[in-house]
């Protein structure tokens, strides 16, 4: 009696957990246009990151330009995932797919400022 009720407890606790995973889906990178940083990647961390990550604000990243952001852009493209760091923005939601695509392709594309 004891061992099915260890067994009950295990199986509630392993499927508690697999409804914590993060609500970002796989987001498809493959890319067939040039991602522009002046004028999708900027607009988009100007959007929705600067308002924490600018200078005088005590978060530590600095995400204004294409030196900071390109410096950071692993880190930044996890936390758009809230994959192995804090999803950001802070608190959520996460941006659409079609932004995080286009974050990730600009990475594939060698961080161009173009
Ligand atoms: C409401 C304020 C706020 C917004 C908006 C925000 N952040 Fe953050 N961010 C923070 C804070 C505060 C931290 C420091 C970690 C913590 O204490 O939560 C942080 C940390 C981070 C980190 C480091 C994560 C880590 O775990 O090392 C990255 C990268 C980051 N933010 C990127 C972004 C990006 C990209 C955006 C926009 C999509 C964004 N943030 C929007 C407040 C914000």
């Amino acid at each position: 009696m004891k061992n099915l009720i260890y067994l009950v407890v295990a199986i509630v606790f392993l499927t508690s957990c697999t409804k914590d995973k993060t609500t970002v889906s796989v987001i498809n990178n493959s890319c067939t246009d040039t991602i522009s940083f002046s004028n999708q990647i900027l607009p988009m961390v100007q959007t929705y990151c600067i308002s924490c990550h600018d200078y005088g604000n005590s978060t530590g990243y600095i995400l204004t330009n294409h030196a900071n952001i390109s410096a950071n852009a692993s880190l930044v493209y996890n936390s758009l995932l809230g994959s192995s760091v804090q999803l950001m923005p802070k608190d959520g939601p996460a941006i659409n797919d079609s932004l995080i695509k286009q974050f990730s392709c600009w990475i594939n594309q060698g961080k161009q400022n173009n």
